[in-house]
């Protein structure tokens, strides 16, 4: 009995001094970084104030979420930038916000899932980063979980599988960084640096990404013509189905034009998802800004349908007749406006 004792006393100790070599042969996660590249940034700051069209305009100024403290600002929305693409903002700095939101694709991910600093994957769709200021709630993520764009910067930092910081970490890493004490000053007046001001540069440099040059806006404008697919899907789009009872759902009543979002998901959404149920727990969901939408596959919170056209053949008010669906598609397609994802505001300045 007593001999028993003894050899598991000695085993637990040979296992505990064995892990503790180990653990010091592993080298720790870096937390003051190297310097390796710096941002290049023009000498002038970019200009992040755009004179949007006057519908557009207009929608604005019923839906803005901007905050009163934290209005875009040229040298707010250039240190956003720069922490958007800096991968020092995860545990290894493998990875940033840019990692799952890709400027060609529209500020999403082609991925069904996205890969986190470690490899480990998110259990959502990313979503696209477009027209955020336009939706007037402000409420962030596909459940809605983050009531503001401000409070939802500083939760993929710290998302064990997305970027898996510290807010003390955070803070740490930046202050170590060269090029910040100087973007920070300029952007807030102060060359301090502290987690709220990073999430309210992240929140400028994003309120920015409008997109207001596709077919869509020039038709709007008188300068374009639409196709007649083109006519007819727009049409189908804004109005409910002809002999469809009062108040049926169609897809302008839950996608609102002319930025193609809805202030609150309106209905219990109808494809039931047994892993995951969105706000509240009622089968509810956020849907993002439909512009841009041909470039944001795959589509629907778990990435569930791999293209426009399946999800047109989906589930109830996604399902539609194919002759409805192609002039549905042609109609979407006119909303994608490539200067986005080309814009040099926009772009990676580690690059
Ligand atoms: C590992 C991938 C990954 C990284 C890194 C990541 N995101 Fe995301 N992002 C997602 C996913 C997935 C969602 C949807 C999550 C959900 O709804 O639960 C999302 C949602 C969002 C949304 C919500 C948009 C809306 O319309 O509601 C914003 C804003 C956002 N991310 C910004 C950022 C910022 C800023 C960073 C960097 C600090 C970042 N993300 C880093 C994957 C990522
Ligand atoms: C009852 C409200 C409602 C109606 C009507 C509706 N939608 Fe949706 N739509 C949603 C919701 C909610 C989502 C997000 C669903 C999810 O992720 O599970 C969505 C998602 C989408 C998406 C994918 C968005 C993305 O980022 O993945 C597209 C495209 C779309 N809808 C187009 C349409 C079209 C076209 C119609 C008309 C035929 C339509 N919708 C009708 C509520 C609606």
């Amino acid at each position: 009995m007593h001999l028993k004792k003894t050899f598991v006393v000695a085993i637990l100790f040979s296992v505990v001094v064995v892990f503790l070599q180990c653990s010091k042969n592993h080298l720790p996660l870096p937390v003051v970084p190297e310097i390796t590249v710096l941002p290049q940034l023009p000498a002038a700051p970019f200009n992040y104030i755009d004179a949007y069209p006057k519908f557009i305009q207009d929608s604005l100024a019923v839906n803005d979420n901007t905050p009163a403290d934290n209005g875009i600002t040229n040298d707010g929305a250039t240190l956003g930038r720069v922490l958007f693409y800096d991968k020092h903002l995860s545990k290894n700095n493998t990875t940033s916000c840019a990692s799952c939101h890709k400027a060609e694709t529209a500020f999403s991910d082609n991925a069904i899932f996205s890969k986190g600093f470690m490899g480990g994957l998110t259990t959502r769709n990313s979503m696209a980063l477009l027209n955020l200021r336009f939706y007037k709630s402000g409420k962030m993520f596909w459940d809605e979980r983050a009531p503001t764009l401000e409070k939802l910067i500083l939760q993929p930092i710290q998302n064990s599988v997305e970027l898996g910081l510290t807010l003390g970490e955070l803070e740490t890493k930046v202050k170590g960084l060269s090029y910040y004490p100087d973007l920070f000053q300029k952007a807030f007046g102060s060359t301090q640096i502290d987690s709220v001001k990073i999430a309210k540069a992240v929140s400028q440099f994003l309120r920015s990404i409008v997109t207001f040059k596709s077919k869509y806006d020039m038709v709007k404008q008188g300068l374009a013509t639409f196709t007649p697919d083109e006519a007819a899907g727009e049409q189908l789009f804004l109005t409910p189905p002809a002999g469809a009872p009062a108040g049926a759902f169609f897809c302008a009543g839950c996608h609102t034009p002319p930025m193609f979002l809805t202030s609150s998901p309106i209905a219990p959404f109808t494809h039931i998802d047994a892993n995951d149920h969105g706000i509240n727990n009622e089968n509810r969901f956020k849907a993002g800004s439909l512009r841009n939408i041909a470039l944001t596959a795959p589509y629907f919170h778990n990435g569930d349908m791999p293209t426009l056209n399946s999800l047109l053949n989906s589930f109830p008010v996604h399902n539609v007749p194919a002759p409805d669906a192609a002039k549905l598609l042609a109609f979407l397609q006119t909303l994608t406006d490539n200067s986005v994802t080309t814009d040099p505001r926009f772009s990676d300045p580690f690059k």
